[in-house]
């Protein structure tokens, strides 16, 4: 039986946080070590060029986002880690789908509406700051993909869409040219752990109320106190059905600890001593990585190594499935 690929990447955009590490980072690693899978996992760093002209956040962001998944315990002899721009065949095939991709299905992408939409709202001309690699987005994505024909992808809930336009962009791919692409699926873990910002908004860059991963001892003992509770005294008995702090200790908690954390909140335990145990929890599990973590972004040569070894594993495949494909759809040598 064939080995199921499992694929997916991060868009090297920003600073990984709690949020980053226990709703992917880790359930990936977790997953990449059953042998009877293959993994992919990459560095999204063209999708990053969408949002983004800073230059140096772009760097700096692949270089924290290799970094972490390399501390946590990546293993690179068995998953294939590398950065999309290292694989010359994901723009070329990209084209290829661009040209048998119906606009129309771009059109109704819900990042692109949405952008529309706002410019609606505030009276912009429809297309303003809109970029045509945000257009292109699904393509892209679904480029890297179909590129190493994955069965799974984990992604979170607002990447559906793009998972059903892969499949769609597959699927119109194979029926002009023969079946070249599996259709890949989106695995969405249910229970895997949203885990809510300071503010209890959904943990996001966008909203600002993030704490990122590696933040040294002190200071994640900081962002942790700052996380939003009510004003229930020391004594007075808390809710644990309403409480950002309990969702995102939750995510750390085995099923003992989150038992008699809210024994505690019933008991009136208070705010600071509740935070300082969510502190004690996190800090421990992230220790050991931490120290992993610092020597590697010290080395940035180890991590670019790391890559470079990742892109020829890719290319292994990449490279030979796109001449298949090339070939498929008439780009042939003509002797
Ligand atoms: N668009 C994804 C995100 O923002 C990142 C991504 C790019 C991706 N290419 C992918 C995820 C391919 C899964 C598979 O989360």
């Amino acid at each position: 039986m064939n080995k199921q690929t499992i694929l997916t990447g991060i868009t090297t955009s920003g600073t990984p946080h709690l949020g980053n590490y226990v709703g992917a980072i880790k359930p990936a690693i977790a997953a990449s070590k059953d042998p009877a899978v293959s993994s992919y996992f990459f560095l999204a760093d063209y999708h990053a060029l969408i949002k983004s002209v800073d230059p140096q956040k772009v760097m700096q962001s692949t270089l924290e986002i290799a970094a972490t998944w390399l501390a946590l315990g990546l293993d690179t002899s068995k998953a294939v880690f590398y950065r999309q721009s290292d694989i010359p065949e994901i723009p070329e095939l990209t084209w290829f789908l661009s040209c048998s991709t119906a606009k129309g299905l771009m059109n109704r992408s819900h990042a692109y509406k949405a952008a529309v939409q706002d410019n609606q709202t505030s009276g912009e001309d429809l297309d303003h700051a809109i970029n045509m690699g945000l257009f292109n987005y699904p393509i892209l994505m679904s480029a890297d993909i179909l590129m190493f024909n994955a069965n799974k992808v984990p992604v979170g809930k607002d990447q559906l869409q793009h998972l059903e336009m892969a499949r769609d962009i597959a699927a119109r791919f194979n029926h002009s040219y023969g079946k070249n692409f599996t259709l890949p699926e989106a695995v969405i873990d249910e229970d895997s752990k949203l885990i809510p910002g300071q503010d209890g908004r959904k943990m996001s860059k966008s909203y600002n109320n993030t704490i990122p991963l590696w933040l040294p001892e002190k200071k994640l003992r900081k962002a942790i106190m700052k996380i939003k509770t009510n004003s229930l005294e020391p004594g007075e008995p808390k809710d644990p059905q309403d409480s950002t702090l309990l969702t995102i200790y939750s995510a750390f908690a085995d099923a003992e600890q989150k038992v008699e954390m809210i024994q505690a909140y019933q008991d009136g335990i208070a705010w600071g001593a509740a935070k300082q145990i969510v502190f004690e929890l996190i800090n421990t599990e992230l220790t050991e990585a931490r120290e992993h973590y610092e020597a590697l972004i010290a080395n940035p040569a180890e991590i670019e190594a790391e890559l470079v070894r990742g892109a020829e594993k890719a290319r292994e495949y990449a490279t030979p499935f796109m001449r298949r494909l090339r070939h498929a759809v008439g780009i042939r040598a003509l002797a």
